[in-house]
């Protein structure tokens, strides 16, 4: 299994969702972030110019996803989440040692692999 790690802008992620869920991607986490990708901010002072790093918002989701899973799910954000411009984020494939299904104890493959007729999760 792996864990597909993406920081994309917020005002892309319903165009990643919509492509993921195209992708029959299901089960993810998202959570609001503050991150740096390089871009630098000068600051006037008193005594001259000083560099600060510039913290931007953007949106992280994790979605666990079984080996040949990564592929759709990696190409669906990139996809949706390029603007093409400087701050369109990354993704990050990170192995996953274990995986379980708290309702029914399942694990790994058979936890991560979605349930079609999910009503609520
Ligand atoms: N090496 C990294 N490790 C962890 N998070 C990162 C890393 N690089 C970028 N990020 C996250 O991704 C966000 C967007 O980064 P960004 O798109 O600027 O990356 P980049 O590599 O500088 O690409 P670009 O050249 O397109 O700007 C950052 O605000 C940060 O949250
Ligand atoms: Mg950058």
């Amino acid at each position: 299994m792996k864990m597909v790690v993406a920081i994309v802008r917020p005002e892309k992620l319903s165009e990643v969702l919509e492509a993921l869920f195209h992708a029959e991607v299901r089960g993810l986490t998202i959570t609001r972030v503050q991150g740096h990708g390089g871009e630098i901010e000068r600051v006037e002072t008193y005594r001259g110019t000083t560099v600060k790093m510039e913290l931007s918002e953007k949106v992280r989701l994790e979605i666990g996803v079984s080996d040949h899973f990564v592929e759709t799910t990696v190409n669906a954000i990139l996809g949706a989440a390029r603007t093409g411009l400087v701050g369109d984020g990354k993704v990050f494939v990170v192995p996953v040692e274990k995986v379980y299904r708290i309702r029914t104890g399942e694990e790994d493959q058979a936890a991560v692999t979605p349930i079609a007729e999910t009503v609520a999760g």
